[in-house]
This record gives C-alpha cells, sequence and structure tokens, in this order.
C-alpha cells in the first residue's frame, strides 16, 4: 500500500485581531490572568459577511493549493473538520465544495473537535493508501468567537479560543519511507460532557429553549483540571504510539506541531518528552486555541518559517473534546 503526503499546507485567519486588553473591556478578566494560565496575547475574530467556517476553510485550500501545484478541479475528494459548522446540516465540506466550485466529488464531514484535524487528515490518508484516491483536500475550520459566553460566568473558556482555518492537500507519496508514516485514533466518550456545548439538544421535545439560552448550555462548558490532567496523560502517549510504531524515540523529531490548546499543556508535554523548545511548535499566543484549525494553521505556519524542511521527521498531535486524542507521524 502506497503512503500520503502533505505536497502542500495553507492558512487563514480573519483580519480582526482582538487582544487581551479588548477582552478586559467585555468581561471581568485581565491580560495577565490570561498570558498566566494560557500563553495567549491576542486571538482573531471572524467578521459577518464576510468570513464564514466554510469561505475560511476554502481560502486555506486555495493556499495548500497553490503550494501543492495543483488546481481544486484536481481534488478527488474533500474532508473537513469543524465543530463550528455554518449549519446544523448540511456539513460545511459541501458548502465549501461550492465555494470552491468542485462538482459531485465527495466533501466528508468530521466531528472531532480538537483532533478533528487529525482524524481527518487519517481519513484522506486511508483514501490514498488504497489507491482510492489521489488528491486529498483535508481541512480544519472554526468560527468560536460567535458561540462564546462573554459574561463573567464564561470567562475562563471564551479567552481561550480564536477563529481560522488550516489546509492540506494530501496527494501519493513518492517510496514507504515518505509522507505520512503512521496515524493513531483514540476517544473515550467516558468524559463527554466535561468538554462539551449540550445545547440545542435533539433528545428534548424542543431543541432550543429559553431555558437553555437562561442556563447557558448553548455556550462551551470545560472541567479546565480533568482537561488539563487528561491532555498532559494522553498527549504523550499518542506521539510515544507513533513513534514505538516507527521505531524512531522522541529525539529523532524534528517537529513537533501539538494542537495549540494551552502553553502550560505545549509546555507540559515538551518538557515530559525531554525535547528541545526549537522543536516544538507554538503559535498558541497569536492565535488562541482554534480547535480543528491549530494542527493546520501552525503546520503552515513552520513550513513558511522555513522550520520544516525536506527529510525532517515531523510529529502531529492532538488531545480535545470527546475526549479524542491523535497522532500522526511523516517523514516530509
Ligand atoms: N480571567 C480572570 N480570572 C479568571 C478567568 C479569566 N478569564 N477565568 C477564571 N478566572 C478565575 C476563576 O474565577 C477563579 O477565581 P477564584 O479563585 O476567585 O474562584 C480563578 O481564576 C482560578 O480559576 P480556575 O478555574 O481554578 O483556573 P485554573 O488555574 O484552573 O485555570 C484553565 C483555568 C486555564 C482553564 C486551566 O484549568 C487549564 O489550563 N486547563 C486546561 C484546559 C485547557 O487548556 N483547555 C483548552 C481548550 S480544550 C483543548 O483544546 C484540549
Amino acid at each position: 500500500m502506497r503512503n500520503s503526503k502533505i505536497a502542500g499546507v495553507g492558512h487563514y485567519v480573519p483580519e480582526r485581531v482582538v487582544t487581551n486588553k479588548d477582552l478586559e473591556k467585555l468581561m471581568d478578566t485581565s491580560d495577565e490572568w490570561i498570558r498566566e494560565r494560557t500563553g495567549i496575547v491576542e486571538r482573531h475574530y471572524f467578521q459577518e459577511g464576510i468570513d464564514t467556517t466554510a469561505n475560511m476553510g476554502a481560502n486555506a485550500a486555495r493556499e495548500a493549493l497553490k503550494m501543492a501545484g495543483l488546481e481544486a478541479k484536481d481534488i478527488d475528494m474533500i474532508v473537513f473538520a469543524t465543530l463550528s459548522p455554518d449549519y446544523i446540516f448540511p456539513g460545511s465540506g459541501v458548502l465549501m465544495q461550492r465555494e470552491l466550485g468542485l462538482k459531485e466529488i465527495p466533501a466528508l464531514d468530521v466531528r472531532n473537535q480538537c483532533s478533528g484535524f487529525i482524524y481527518a487528515l487519517s481519513v484522506g490518508d486511508q483514501f490514498i493508501k488504497t489507491g482510492m484516491y489521489n488528491n486529498v483536500l483535508v481541512v480544519g475550520s472554526e468560527i468560536h468567537s460567535s458561540g462564546l459566553d462573554f459574561s463573567t460566568q464564561g470567562r475562563a473558556v471564551s479567552v481561550i479560543f480564536g477563529d481560522g482555518a488550516g489546509a492540506v492537500v494530501l496527494t501519493p507519496a513518492e517510496s514507504s519511507d515518505k509522507g505520512v508514516l503512521s496515524t493513531h485514533l483514540h476517544a473515550d466518550g467516558e468524559f463527554a460532557e466535561e468538554l462539551a456545548v449540550t445545547a440545542p439538544n435533539s433528545n428534548k421535545k424542543d431543541r432550543l429553549t429559553h431555558e437553555m439560552i437562561d442556563d447557558r448550555s448553548i455556550y462551551p462548558y470545560m472541567n479546565g483540571n480533568v482537561v488539563f490532567k487528561h491532555a498532559v496523560t494522553h498527549f504523550p502517549e499518542v506521539i510515544k504510539e507513533a513513534l514505538d510504531k516507527n521505531g524512531y524515540k522522541p529525539s529523532d523529531i524534528d517537529m513537533l506541531i501539538p494542537h495549540q490548546a494551552n502553553l502550560r499543556i505545549t509546555s507540559y508535554i515538551q518538557q515530559t518528552m525531554g525535547l528541545s523548545p526549537e522543536n516544538v511548535f507554538s503559535n498558541i499566543h497569536k492565535y488562541g486555541n482554534t480547535t480543528a484549525a491549530s494542527v493546520p494553521i501552525a503546520l503552515s505556519e513552520a513550513y513558511a518559517e522555513g522550520r520544516i524542511k525536506e527529510g525532517d521527521l515531523v510529529c502531529l498531535a492532538a488531545f480535545g473534546s470527546g475526549f479524542t486524542w491523535a497522532s500522526a507521524l511523516i517523514r516530509w
């Protein structure tokens, strides 16, 4: 079976920048609290009438296509990861398909939150491995800012998230020691409600009620301590799983691209795995946590900054709501 490789990568963030100081005007918080606990300095928020989850994905996809030297019409399949789709249904994949003018190819939405992009990459990789498709567009795109609780009650969560999109084009690799070497996916639904938005809720007679708005269950809930504990366990576990599978050790990693959850989580992974800071990419200070978009945005920036070169061993890893966690090991 053939490997897939990342032939192109790109990202898009909305123009509007929202600093911690801007958030101080909306709720009882401080630049110091946010920086200290999360490492975030600013994030980007979408602008109504300009940005949508689907069209931000399309903007990132155009960049990825350009780098791959392909045109939209060359794409055989779209895999679109998001937890903030444009509509309840249909998925954002078909909306992006329309935007890119890609009639009749399959478009699949993946709903695995912070691990969504790596799950989506794994799906695309399987289609290339089996020979069913040659060029797969894998996208992560999120608009969080329209669904955050900007009251003091929601501040621990709302300061963390930002909007943006990233994309890669997967094509067949030249040899079995190049490209995506393996992907590793996990989930544990035992913790489903520890990081979740539970309303609207299709199990209620009325999906959306005034009560849901009043009790704020339409906004994300996060049990920060539980998330932290599981994240710092599963991140190293799933990175080691990928290394072991391919006969590598942590010091072989040239660039680790972790989901940008929180700088404290990233620093913890870097230290417990004995990696040097130069081998671990972080851009959370600029974008906050963009969930399914965070890994491809980080990958795109790392590549653009020359921090990933031909032949490098690159590891992608994520943990998030579900709980879900995942990794991918790539020989660039
Ligand atoms: N600004 C100012 N004060 C705040 C804010 C805020 N934005 N949010 C909470 N506080 C206050 C709380 O009200 C509390 O005040 P009190 O002591 O008077 O009661 C105090 O700060 C400490 O609150 P905690 O919830 O205990 O804060 P903690 O130190 O646990 O930090 C945090 C919260 C940053 C969320 C932490 O739990 C954490 O790092 N968790 C990991 C989760 C995470 O990073 N998730 C990322 C998204 S999920 C993912 O991508 C995997």
